[in-house]
């Protein structure tokens, strides 16, 4: 029996408050796949730090950020997971798609959000910045995340970017 190479994936993220980094965390455990944080110091912190956030969002202030070191390219998928920031993927993974770091050719995208902002802003952003369309997307609302109650969403996303391929 010929069995099909399970693809490798590497899943890069940003959490401001560990949202998404739980969402990247589950997904990582269905694909089994690598996980490296985009690390940012700018909006770490309370109050004001979000408002420096959201300002800079809207401004499209780019942070400084700790690219990761991986090649990227030794991997067949590569998902982006960042919350949604004023309707964009937050700073830190426009600041790293900026950058313009060497991808492989399939690249999905997950976001987080409280909910107030759909996703279709963020996916443009996100495919501009890339100059390519994203293989599929997926966006949890953060209070989902929390409660655990994402397994479908996540489970349809992962039949998309690996079809036949998570883990049961
Ligand atoms: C600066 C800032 C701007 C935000 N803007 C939006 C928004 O436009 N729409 C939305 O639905 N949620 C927005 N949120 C809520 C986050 O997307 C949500 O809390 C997310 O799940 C946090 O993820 P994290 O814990 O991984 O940082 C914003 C949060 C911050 C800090």
């Amino acid at each position: 029996m010929i069995l099909a190479a399970m693809p490798k994936v590497m899943i890069v993220y940003y959490s401001r408050t560990g949202t998404t980094r739980k969402l990247a965390e589950a997904l990582a455990g269905r694909l089994n796949a690598d996980v490296v944080e985009i690390r940012c110091d700018r909006y770490k912190g309370g109050i004001f730090r979000y408002l420096r956030a959201g300002y800079d969002s809207v401004k499209g202030n780019l942070p400084p950020i700790k690219m990761p070191e991986t090649d990227l390219t030794a991997y067949d998928l590569v998902l982006l997971g960042a919350p949604i920031w004023t309707s964009y993927p937050a700073l830190p993974l426009r600041a790293f798609l900026a950058a313009k770091p060497d991808l492989p050719g399939r690249v999905g995208m997950f976001l987080t959000s409280g909910g107030h902002s759909p996703q279709e802003k963020a996916v443009a952003e996100a495919e501009a910045l890339l100059n390519a369309p994203l293989a599929a997307t997926l966006a949890v609302q953060e209070k989902d995340v929390k409660e655990g109650n994402f397994s479908d969403a996540m489970v349809g996303f992962v039949e998309e970017v690996v079809p036949g391929g998570g883990a049961a």
